[in-house]
């Protein structure tokens, strides 16, 4: 097999995927990472920045610096919450993490209470998310009485409580100041931030909020070092990336690739192309809350920076093929109304333009709307970016935005009379 045609790369591997079995987890490769970091758990922090390794939930912010700034707060009692809420359409790569290989994401968690010294690491994990929970509750409960995690808290100053916890499995549940209130044992609200949950979290202590992939990468990289996690990459990017790939492709799925891989290789190489008799039409880059990439785009190597240079973005990586006879504006609406839906409902900007949106884009792709409702449209996405706590308006009016940028000739042609 060519080695471009390799996609269990790391996280993926099958030497890895042994559920929540810690004994085999451990008779292989696992827990060595651990070990090592229990060795020189001050380095840590610094190895993450050598290694560049970035967030791999959406945001793509470097690692480190979260949890440098949270291994600063004086505060003993600090957290580390994995964030396992995976709720947004097209995106199936933490779930597959988490029932998996449990272990290889709860020693990543534990490296990162390491690294900030904290006393308390909770697995959050969306109860929809099938299997996922039931695995990752095993796998926690086997850490319970093992030598490894009494470890752990010797070195960071007191008992070490790892727990797993249900999310509460709403989309909204896994932005991260709202992931602190579920924690905490209310409702999902975001708040604004500053503080961040880094300087205030779970409580009013630091916590540091990682995704799963995030996460599930930390021990490799303490295993092999910094230049090897870069050198995973391409096109000079760090480490790789679960990419989840659906649509109208031959072989839709998930695949970790370098970190850098040209879009059109996972769509034309790994998922075989395009459904027989199917067109190429489009992608949605990141999941729904991004942008759309079109046919001369597609040799955009996936890494946070280019992506974001042709004014899309990578997100989670989930990347949703569409082709030539699906209505752009039909796909836009139905995510449009996932966000409406999942809006929380503080802010009015938010959970009143997010509707009003899906309502607009109904009558476009109904044929029922005039110009003034495409104008609307373009007046709300100039006005609902930043109105809201968290970032979910900015996501509903992204796709919206980048699907009139590249397809306004299909908006104009369903406007009654158009
Ligand atoms: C509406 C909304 C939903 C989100 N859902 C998730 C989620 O399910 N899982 C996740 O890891 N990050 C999610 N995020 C991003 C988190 O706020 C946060 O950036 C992430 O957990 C940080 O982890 P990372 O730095 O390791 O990527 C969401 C953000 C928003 C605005």
């Amino acid at each position: 097999m060519a080695p471009e045609m390799t996609t269990n790369l790391v996280l993926t591997a099958p030497e890895h995927r042994v559920g929540a079995d810690l004994d085999a987890w451990l008779s292989g490769s696992g827990g060595l990472g651990l070990r090592l970091a229990l060795e020189t758990p001050s380095g840590l922090i610094s190895l993450m920045e050598a290694a560049g390794l970035r967030g791999l939930g959406g945001a793509g912010f470097p690692t480190f610096r979260k949890w440098a700034a949270a291994a600063a707060e004086p505060d003993p009692e600090k957290v580390v919450v994995c964030n396992g809420n995976e709720d947004e359409p097209g995106t199936f790569k933490d779930v597959f993490l988490l029932r998996e290989t449990p272990h290889q994401v709860i020693e990543g968690a534990l490296i990162a209470g390491l690294a900030i010294r904290a006393r308390r690491v909770v697995l959050y994990v969306n109860p929809h998310a099938r299997g996922a929970f039931d695995a990752v509750a095993k796998a926690v409960a086997q850490w319970q009485e093992h030598p490894l995690l009494a470890a752990v808290g010797a070195a960071v100053g007191g008992p070490l409580r790892l727990e797993a916890m249900r999310s509460p499995g709403l989309y909204i549940g896994g932005e991260e100041t709202a992931v602190v209130s579920a924690v905490e044992g209310g409702f999902p609200f975001p708040r604004r931030k500053p503080p961040f949950p880094a300087a205030s979290g779970v409580g009013g202590h630091p916590t540091v909020i990682n995704n799963v992939e995030t996460l599930a990468t930390v021990s490799h990289i303490v295993r092999h070092g910094a230049a090897w996690y870069r050198g995973l990459g391409r096109n000079g990017a760090a480490g790789t990336k679960l990419f989840s790939l659906s649509g109208d492709v031959q072989r839709p799925g998930l695949y970790e690739l370098p970190m850098g891989t040209p879009l059109s290789e996972l769509i034309f190489v790994h998922g075989g192309g395009m459904l027989l008799g199917k067109e190429f039409k489009a992608v949605f880059t990141g999941g729904p809350s991004n942008t759309l990439l079109t046919r001369d785009e597609l040799d955009v190597p996936m890494d946070f920076e280019s992506v974001r240079a042709r004014g899309s973005r990578l997100g989670t990586g989930a990347m949703i093929v569409v082709s030539e006879g699906t209505s752009i504006v039909r796909k836009v609406a139905e995510y449009v109304n996932f966000f409406a839906a999942g809006s929380c409902g503080q802010c009015p900007p938010c959970k009143t333009g997010s509707y009003q949106l899906a309502h607009l884009l109904q009558r476009i792709d109904t044929g029922l709307a005039t110009r003034a409702d495409l104008d609307a449209v373009e007046h709300l996405c100039d006005l609902l970016p930043g109105s809201g706590r968290c970032g979910l308006i900015d996501g509903a009016v992204t796709v919206v935005a980048s699907s009139l940028q590249r397809f306004r000739s299909e908006y104009e042609g369903q406007l009654a009379g158009g």
